[in-house]
């Protein structure tokens, strides 16, 4: 099964499977993001980080490869009165052509082998001083009913994105948390905070 079949399944439910409120860790911050900064947000759904950057004025572009769940962004953003471009693409065929102040993603389950090409692309599409911000559940997640894969394979440890973000400022850090995010994410949940700068 595809990523948008598999994601289509998932949001065509009615409502917002991880709600409306953006992840509280991107949200804390945006006070470092430049003012009036291009952001791109990747693996974003159904629009709750696009949305809410928007609405503070920043140029924001969402990247998924469910059609449903744009179409939901979409419909937010209208009601929000913001404009936010999408580009409906699975990741893995992604091609750079811009660049961007910030980058920002939160639970975006990727396998181990189609991590290394998307950190690089990360890289690519980074302005200089720009920002990669972002948080995922890590392999202690499986220990938790708060959401997520079951699957090692799609969970992240500290070391993939320092590996993968040697070169650059990073700061990254695993943290238990409480999550309320929607029916998709709820309670005591073991994530990694990803903060790098470029
Ligand atoms: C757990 S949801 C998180 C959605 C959103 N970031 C949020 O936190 O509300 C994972 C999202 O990543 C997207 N996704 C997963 N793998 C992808 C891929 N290979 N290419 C594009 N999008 C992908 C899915 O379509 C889905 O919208």
């Amino acid at each position: 099964m595809s990523q948008q079949e598999f994601w289509n399944n998932k949001f065509s439910r009615e409502g917002y499977l991880y709600g409306t409120k953006p992840n509280s860790f991107i949200a804390s911050k945006v006070k470092t993001f430049p003012r009036n900064a291009k952001v791109l947000c990747l693996g974003e759904g159904e629009g709750r980080n696009a949305v809410f950057l928007a609405k503070r004025g920043f140029e924001v572009t969402a990247i998924d490869a469910s059609d449903i769940g744009l179409s939901k962004l979409h419909f937010r953003a209208l009601e929000e009165g913001v404009t936010i471009e999408t580009i409906c693409v699975d990741l893995k065929d992604w091609e750079v052509k811009e660049t961007y102040d910030v980058i920002v993603a939160s639970y975006l389950h990727l396998y181990k082998e189609d991590r290394a090409k998307l950190f690089e692309k990360i890289q690519d599409s980074l302005r200089p001083d720009g920002l990669f911000v972002g948080e995922f559940f890590s392999t202690k997640q499986l220990n938790y009913d708060s959401g997520g894969p079951k699957d090692e394979e799609l969970l992240y440890t500290v070391d993939d994105f320092k590996k993968g973000f040697a070169l650059y400022q990073n700061d990254i850090k695993e943290v238990v948390t409480i999550l309320d995010e929607g029916r998709g994410h709820q309670g005591e949940a073991s994530v990694i905070r990803v903060m790098v700068e470029n």
